[in-house]
């Protein structure tokens, strides 16, 4: 393992704010993390990393930042019919998403382009385009913190919700995931819910296959979502609110247009980007940090924008959703500080 005393972490998450943390520790293999939990490092506060691609620091974190580098790929049973991979925690979701593709795995190519690592993917159910991760996770393993016990926990008790799971509420800030086993298919299997997806294929005339839908997904989220190595994101900002379907039916009033999705328990979940958009705020710059002028659930940093500066920015978003719709926003994104 590496230890790295004073870190800046500009280069460690990708809106690209300055935060330093008082030690970065890089995990270079599972075996390292029974002496790391015995070693006193979760006394202090500590913060596990995955790709940085969901958190936003809005100070300077007085602790130890703890990152998962273990790689890898590997088979543990297949049939004609299916795949179980199990993979390491620090591998990226881009190389597992091509990997699958290329072998003609079935079941991850509508979740191409997220970024992060493959240990966090479970953690806030990464979805898109008619797809959750959940769909296609068997187990996730690691080690809770709290207890230094490992675990193994199979995907029923994960407790999957929509941006939700049990790593995320029961077990939040007390498990280093070290593996992700998923299930995939390897027979010809596609989902198409999603209709601009299915509007994309038929607009480029190609054959319905593994790369195409790939391509197709890519192409559509490049014309909304900012290339994070370009400029300073995190992917959505915002959940989707899920409210009552007697609030819903409220605002149809309001917005005819409204769009919403049909939950369990009698309420919808409505696009928090439509009600941004419909606010005024698409496209809002304010110094650096703004919302991007083609997806309005996205806040992106110009910059040089502060963590500080975003929050600042992101609450007004918030207020003006709640002025507005009487609606409450909620990050997607971790808030660190
Ligand atoms: N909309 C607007 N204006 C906007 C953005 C969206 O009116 O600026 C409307 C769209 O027209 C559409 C509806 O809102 O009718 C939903 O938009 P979209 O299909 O683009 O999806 P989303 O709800 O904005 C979610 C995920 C994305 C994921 C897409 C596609 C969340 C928080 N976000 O966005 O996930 O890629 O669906 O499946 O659930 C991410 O989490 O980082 C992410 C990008």
């Amino acid at each position: 393992m590496k230890i790295f005393e004073n870190q800046q972490l500009i280069e460690f998450n990708t809106f690209k704010v300055p935060a330093l943390c008082d030690r970065l520790i890089q995990v270079e293999s599972e075996g390292e993390i029974p002496q790391l939990l015995q070693g006193g490092f979760f006394d202090a506060p500590y913060l596990i990393l995955g790709g940085g691609s969901n958190m936003l620091f809005v100070a300077d974190f007085h602790g130890s930042v703890i990152q998962m580098l273990t790689r890898g790929i590997s088979v543990i049973e297949e049939s004609e019919e299916s795949v179980c991979l199990e993979v390491a925690a620090g591998e990226t979701w881009e190389s597992f998403v091509d990997f699958c593709a290329k072998n003609h795995y079935y079941g991850v190519e509508n979740l191409i382009g997220i970024p992060g690592l493959v240990g966090s993917c479970p953690v806030q159910n990464i979805g898109a385009y008619g797809v959750e991760v959940k769909d296609v996770i068997s187990s996730v393993s690691g080690w809770r913190i709290s207890t230094k016990n490992n675990f193994e926990v199979a995907n029923k008790d994960c407790k999957f919700g929509y941006r939700s799971s049990i790593f995320k509420t029961d077990w939040k800030n007390d498990v280093i995931i070290t593996r992700v086993r998923f299930q995939l298919s390897k027979k010809e299997h596609f989902t198409l819910t999603y209709q601009g997806l299915m509007k994309e294929i038929e607009n480029q005339n190609v054959t319905l296959n593994i790369e195409n839908i790939a391509a197709a997904v890519k192409r559509i989220r490049d014309a909304k979502l900012p290339d994070i190595t370009k400029i300073g994101c995190a992917g959505s900002f915002f959940k989707n609110p899920i409210v009552d379907n007697f609030v819903k039916d409220k605002l149809l009033q309001q917005i005819p247009q409204l769009v919403y999705y049909p939950v369990d328990g009698g309420k919808s979940k409505l696009a928090a980007g439509q009600l941004i958009d419909l606010a005024g705020m698409k496209g809002v710059r304010e110094g650096d940090a703004g919302i991007y002028p083609f997806q309005a659930l996205v806040i992106v940093n110009y910059g040089h924008a502060s963590g500080c500066e975003i929050r600042a920015f992101y609450q007004k978003v918030q207020l003006k959703v709640y002025e507005k719709f009487g609606i409450s926003i909620e990050p997607e994104v971790n808030i660190i500080g």
